[in-house]
């Protein structure tokens, strides 16, 4: 499917760059490893057979050379607040599109307000949080809609077996709960929201087997497309 053509990924060597880098390879892309830490790239690089370049966000030069060749950029170094910006910046002047797995609703909020006319006059494809909360929300609701071109709200729940963060998940959820200044976030009507009242609690009728939870509503988590023609109004849920 990806006919040789590489692809970078940022924080290769991390728990999502590592699935991503497997995916990219499974489908016939091939990856080049990129991330900050020589030393880990290079045990990686070793054990896939793959090409390393380290970069740093600090030093723009280093993620020219980490994207030089490739055909798109993945980034899976969070937090996001803090690498997304220079990435994108890299993969805009390497003029290939850029996707990243952010589950930071601030970053992805600053990536619409800094990138978007600027991705529209390049003609550029810049695509956060495209990823289990994020894209795939998105795609749920896209699915859904079929053939309407609008909808007053849509309601996704997730009911999660178990979960146990990573060290970058959790680092990027205290980048996020420092912005908040102790709130929490909704997005309604098209923009986010500062809260500071506790959210709903709710009843979801998840299918058998999980059937009837309660869940936080009001759960608002990151989205891929800033259109409300695809994603009108995401209330998310989760057990
Ligand atoms: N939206 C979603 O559903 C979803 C799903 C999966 C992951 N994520 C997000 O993706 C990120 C990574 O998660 P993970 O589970 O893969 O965590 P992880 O295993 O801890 O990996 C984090 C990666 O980010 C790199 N990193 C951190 N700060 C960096 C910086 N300033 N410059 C360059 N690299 C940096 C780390 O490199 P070092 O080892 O050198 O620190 C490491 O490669 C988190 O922000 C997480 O929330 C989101």
């Amino acid at each position: 499917m990806g006919s040789g053509l590489t692809v970078a990924v940022f924080g290769a060597y991390g728990h999502t760059g590592r699935f991503v880098v497997a995916q990219l390879r499974d489908r016939g892309f091939v990856p080049v490893l990129s991330g900050r830490d020589a030393d880990k790239l290079r045990v990686l690089a070793s054990e896939s057979g793959l090409d390393a370049r380290p970069a740093s966000v600090d030093d723009p030069a280093s993620l020219d050379r980490a994207l030089a060749g490739a055909a798109a950029m993945i980034n899976c170094a969070g937090p996001f607040a803090t690498t997304a910006a220079p990435v994108i910046e890299a993969a805009l002047r390497a003029g290939i599109p850029y996707v990243d797995v952010a589950a930071e609703i601030e970053a992805n909020a600053d990536t619409f307000t800094h990138f978007t006319d600027r991705a529209r006059a390049a003609g550029a494809l810049i695509v956060p949080a495209m990823a289990f909360y994020g894209g795939l929300g998105d795609l749920l609701v896209t699915a859904a809609m079929g053939d309407w071109t609008t909808a007053d709200e849509a309601h996704i729940a997730y009911g999660l077996s178990s979960w146990h963060p990573t060290a970058g998940t959790r680092t990027a959820g205290a980048v996020s709960r420092q912005r908040r200044g102790g709130g929490r976030v909704v997005y309604t009507k098209g923009r986010l929201e500062q809260r500071h009242d506790n959210p709903p609690a709710l009843e979801w009728p998840f299918p058998d087997p999980m059937g009837p939870r309660a869940v936080i509503g009001e759960f608002t988590m990151p989205m891929s497309s800033p259109s409300p023609a695809t994603c009108p109004f995401l209330r998310c849920a989760r057990t």
